[in-house]
């Protein structure tokens, strides 16, 4: 019972067996009833063509054709049992092989060989199994590619500060340095850094997560516009690059954490700051309909490639890591301020002509409706 249990095999002979012998058992009990009556009218039919056939001979010949089809019955259903061993031994040969091969390249994976795939040929359920399979055997390994990719990425980013911090104590305690304001600051920057780095990973798992606590309110989209608008408007300055704010006063209300939708705002603007060189410009502006709120960060940066768009709302993904690295930013932000618009049943987009030709990223939210 437990190998019956157990193998895919076995049950699928025993169910060939079971039509097998719900045929054999059909046609015995049909032939049971109906042939003798056959028989006898056939032969009453050649009675009266043939003239008296003796009833002694008459009843001889029902039991020998009685015989002789209970006879041809066990050697079908014998023949049957016989095909049937050959056609499921083939039949599970070809559906158990590549379950059994995916569930050896399954264990392989599972052991961290992330690189494992099944192979895949036909058309059929299987076929399809096998092709969703590889699909997720991708995404593990990109997933495990990331991990490591962010274990690396943390750790260097700890390092960096913690080091200079390290020569700066360095420094105090062999009195090279002089416990000066512009001594202590420079500690405190790296402290900020890495302040930040662990509140943005917080913040990210709580994210990943769905913890997100949002306390949500009816507000007009202009009022965090606004607010992210006026606290970066001074590095704008500093960084000339002109900002172009077109928002209507009269944009229909959303339902939105001001705080949260701000870090938003905060993040599309900053990144379009910092990805757009001296002397260009970034606009702000919304449109609305009666369904939808579109708040549109447009800058004529450096651009994006299609293949960079793809991933850009991946966590600790950086076009230029190096670049990123000094100017600070680990690759969250958009992660985050993802997350943050889609926990308003909203949609955070990007686009952008190519590299060079500057992108565009365009915040949706839904309309209250009363
Ligand atoms: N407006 C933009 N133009 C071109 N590239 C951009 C733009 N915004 C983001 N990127 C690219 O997307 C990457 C991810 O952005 P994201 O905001 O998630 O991280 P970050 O700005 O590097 O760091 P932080 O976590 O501090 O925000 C950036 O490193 C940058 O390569
Ligand atoms: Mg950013």
């Amino acid at each position: 019972m437990k190998k019956l249990r157990q193998h895919l095999g076995w049950k699928l002979f025993l169910s060939y067996l079971t039509v097998i012998l719900t045929g054999v058992f059909s046609l015995a009990v049909a032939a049971e009833w109906h042939a003798p009556n056959a028989l006898s009218r056939h032969m009453s039919n050649m009675q009266t063509m043939m003239g008296d056939v003796d009833s002694g001979m008459m009843q001889d010949l029902l039991e020998d054709f009685g015989k002789a089809i209970n006879e041809v019955l066990l050697v079908a259903a014998g023949l049957a049992t016989i095909t049937a061993i050959i056609v499921s031994t083939f039949v599970t040969r070809r559906i158990i092989q590549p379950i059994q091969e995916m569930t050896a390249v399954s264990q392989r994976i599972a052991g961290g060989h992330y690189d494992e795939r099944v192979e895949v040929s036909g058309e059929d359920e299987l076929a399809e199994l096998g092709i969703s399979f590889n699909r997720m055997a991708h995404q593990l390994e990109q997933t495990e590619e990331r991990r490591r990719q962010l274990i690396g990425d943390v750790a260097h980013e700890l390092r960096t500060p913690l080091s200079s911090i390290k020569s700066v104590m360095e420094g105090l305690q062999d009195g090279i340095l002089l416990a000066d304001p512009a001594t202590f600051a420079s500690v405190e920057r790296e402290i900020n850094r890495l302040q930040r780095l662990v509140r943005d990973l917080e913040e990210l798992s709580r994210a990943e997560a769905g913890e997100l606590s949002l306390e949500m309110a009816p507000v007009n989209p202009a009022a965090f516009v606004q607010t992210a608008v006026d606290r970066l408007y001074l590095q704008y300055e500093d960084k000339n690059v002109q900002l172009n704010v077109a928002i209507p006063p009269d944009l229909p209300l959303v339902e939105a954490d001001t705080a949260r939708m701000t870090q938003v705002m905060l993040n599309l603007l900053g990144n379009a700051l910092q990805y757009t060189p001296s002397g260009e410009k970034v606009t702000v502006q919304a449109q609305a309909d009666d369904k939808q709120v579109n708040i549109i960060v447009q800058d004529t940066g450096i651009g994006l490639t299609a293949e960079q768009q793809r991933h850009i709302f991946e966590r600790f993904y950086r076009v230029d890591k190096s670049r990123a690295r000094t100017g600070g930013g680990s690759g969250i932000g958009l992660t985050i301020s993802k997350h943050i618009v889609e926990a308003h049943h909203g949609r955070l987009t990007v686009a952008s002509p190519g590299p060079y030709q500057g992108s565009t990223f365009t915040v949706i939210l839904p309309v209250i409706h009363d």
